[in-house]
Formats: C-alpha cells, sequence, structure tokens
C-alpha cells in the first residue's frame, strides 16, 4: 500500500512536471525546434580550457553545438541550421533581414513549433529587439549566448542552449514576443541588455525586471511586456532588402555638432542622440540636430544614462520637432526609428510608435 501510495504520488509528480516540459516527452508529443545558429562566443574556441578571453567567435558549427548537448532531444526533435558565423560585434541591417525572412517562412510551417537562436552577446539584445518587432508568429523565439567560450571550462553554453530549448518547446512561451534565455533567466527583448562585459550574469533588463525563470530546468513567468511585438506590430521586412540608414550620436561635454554635421552630410534618414541625463542635448549638438529636422531627417533623443525613461523636456526640443526615445536604450531607439521609416516620416506618427513598441 505505502509502495503504491510512494508510485502514485511520483506519477503526479511527474505529470506536474511533464505538462511544465521539465521532464523528457514521449517522443511523438515532442516539439520541433529549430536553432538557427549566426557564431559567437557560445561556437566560440580558444587555445586553451582556461583561456575566457582571446578566443575566435562562431568557430564551431551548429553540429557541434547540438552533439555537445545530448540532452536536448529529450525535450524536443531539434534540428540545426548555419545561418552565418560571425561575431556579433559585426552584425549587420542584411543579416538581420535574412534571419527575420528565415524564421517567418520557419514559423509558417506546421512542422516548426518554435525557433532558437544562438549568437554572440555583444549584439544579443539589438537581433532580439529587431525579431521582437518583425517575426510574424506567436510561436517561441529564443535567443542564447554565452559568457564563456565552448572551449573553457564550467562553459556556460551548454546549459543556457539546453535552457533555451526548454523555453522555446514551452506552451508558457506561446505569445511572449521574442525572448533571451541565459543563465537560469528568460528575459524580454525589448528591456534586456547586456549590463556586465565578461560575467555569465551580463543580461538584465534594469529597473523592469526581467519575466521568468528557468527552475531546475522548467521555464516559470512571472510577468510579460505590455508593448506590442511579433504579429501586433505593422512591420513586416520579408520583402525588404535593406533598412533605412540611422546613426546614434552619443553626447558628451563640449559637443561640438560635428558628427550630427557629418550625418547629415552622409544622408541619414534619422539620428538618435544619447543625450545626457533625460536625453538633454549639448547646445551646439541642438543647433545641428535642428537643422537635421529642419530638413526632414528624423531626431530621436535617447539617453546614455541607462535607466528611466526620456519623456518632453526643453521647449525648444519639442519646437524643433525632437521626438522622445522612452525607455528603449539607444541601440534599440535607432532599430524602430529604422522600422518606423519603413512605414512613415511623419514626426507625430512615428513619436506614436514609440509609446507602443
Ligand atoms: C560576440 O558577441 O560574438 C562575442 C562576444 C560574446 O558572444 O560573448
Amino acid at each position: 500500500m505505502r509502495k503504491w501510495l510512494i508510485s502514485s504520488c511520483m506519477v503526479a509528480v511527474l505529470m506536474v512536471f511533464g505538462m511544465q516540459g521539465a521532464l523528457a516527452a514521449p517522443a511523438g508529443d515532442k516539439p520541433n525546434i529549430r536553432i538557427i545558429a549566426t557564431g559567437g562566443t557560445i561556437a566560440g574556441s580558444a587555445a586553451s580550457d582556461t583561456a575566457t578571453t582571446g578566443y575566435k567567435a562562431g568557430a564551431l558549427g551548429i553540429d557541434t553545438l547540438i552533439n555537445a548537448v545530448p540532452e536536448l532531444k529529450n525535450y524536443a526533435n531539434v534540428s540545426g541550421e548555419q545561418l552565418c558565423s560571425i561575431d556579433s560585434k559585426d552584425m549587420t541591417n542584411a543579416i538581420w533581414l535574412q534571419l527575420a525572412k528565415r524564421i517567418n517562412a520557419l514559423l509558417s510551417q506546421d512542422d516548426v513549433d518554435g525557433i532558437v537562436i544562438t549568437h554572440g552577446t555583444d549584439t544579443l539584445e539589438e537581433t532580439a529587439y529587431f525579431l521582437n518587432l518583425t517575426v510574424k508568429s506567436d510561436k517561441p523565439v529564443v535567443l542564447v549566448g554565452a559568457m564563456r567560450p565552448a572551449t573553457a571550462i564550467s562553459a556556460d553554453g551548454p546549459m543556457n542552449l539546453l535552457n533555451a530549448v526548454r523555453v522555446a518547446s514551452s506552451k508558457a512561451a506561446v505569445g511572449k514576443g521574442v525572448l533571451v534565455a541565459m543563465n537560469d533567466e528568460i528575459n524580454g527583448a525589448r528591456d534586456v541588455t547586456k549590463t556586465n562585459t565578461t560575467t555569465v550574469s551580463t543580461f538584465k533588463a534594469p529597473e523592469l525586471g526581467f519575466l521568468g525563470y528557468i527552475n531546475d530546468g522548467v521555464p516559470e513567468f512571472y510577468r510579460e511586456s505590455t508593448r506590442k511585438h511579433t504579429r501586433q506590430t505593422e512591420f513586416n521586412v520579408n520583402h525588404m532588402d535593406a533598412l533605412p540608414y540611422v546613426k546614434i550620436i552619443y553626447g558628451h561635454a563640449d559637443d561640438d555638432g560635428l558628427f550630427v554635421e557629418a550625418a547629415i552630410k552622409a544622408g541619414v534618414k534619422g539620428i538618435v542622440y544619447a543625450g545626457t541625463g533625460n536625453g538633454s542635448i549639448h547646445k551646439n549638438a541642438e543647433a545641428a540636430l535642428a537643422k537635421a529636422a529642419a530638413q526632414g531627417i528624423v531626431v530621436v533623443r535617447s539617453s546614455r544614462v541607462g535607466n528611466g525613461t526620456v519623456i518632453p523636456a526643453e521647449q525648444s526640443y519639442i519646437d524643433e520637432h525632437f521626438l522622445d526615445g522612452d525607455s528603449l536604450n539607444p541601440q534599440k531607439a535607432r532599430i524602430l526609428l529604422q522600422l518606423a521609416l519603413t512605414k512613415t516620416n511623419d514626426f507625430a506618427e512615428i513619436q506614436q510608435m514609440f509609446k507602443i513598441y
């Protein structure tokens, strides 16, 4: 009797955890997850197992990464493809477009249930936000990277990859927008940022918070972003070959406006100014930016501070038609402005997009 009780308790526990994706599902019930590899430290190879710098990012192919984690097959029918093999500092608009189109094509298939993207951590947050605005599906899309190369002692990549597949396989991740799974935490694409140059706990959503944990292999969500994403956005890049030219200019003491003048000459369509404080702009740069806006170049005030929102401040900024970047950091404000410019040049319409995305 006692034996039966124990085993029925175990069955109940198995059922609860099984529903949440913690334990291996029967073969036929497993979701089909495609892993798209782009390079980065998660695929990095160093000369020694103690080296965590000076390695080659993106050296290992997707098959090597998948074969290193045989446990993946307990959670999903996993297949891989190599989109590119880059250090993510070299990410381009062209690769973003290729990636978004590929994901949209894959997710339109009934036999693909979710996507994991292996990516370098340096620009991971940018790719995540670009996809958050351009993927046209509710199916899970999860980015993952690593801070230690695959050859290092205690490499973080294998567990991060397993957790990313667990999140992509989880019904709880459906409709949450593009996610980042690293270091046992799940972050939303809009608010996540790299906060530390070297530690494995680098990805955070300062102030607004991460969305959930991966608790002993089980993805658990506690919150979600209220900003529109994926199928809810007006952006569709499926037929695009290029994105509008938008530059970020970093504000600092004694700014003489030189880079704003250079950007105007180069023919930019938009400028994100990473201002001081609440998107404040040195008077010299402000004069140059006012000239840009008068020519129809869309100027968005962002902030170099890293936390908080950029909201209306000086009357002159309103008069000069500078837009407010809300809580997006400069690199994400650039992405939203690029996509906004594929729809309109109207200052008011673009300002509204910064309120909803
Ligand atoms: C990269 O971003 O590709 C290199 C750094 C990293 O992945 O941590």
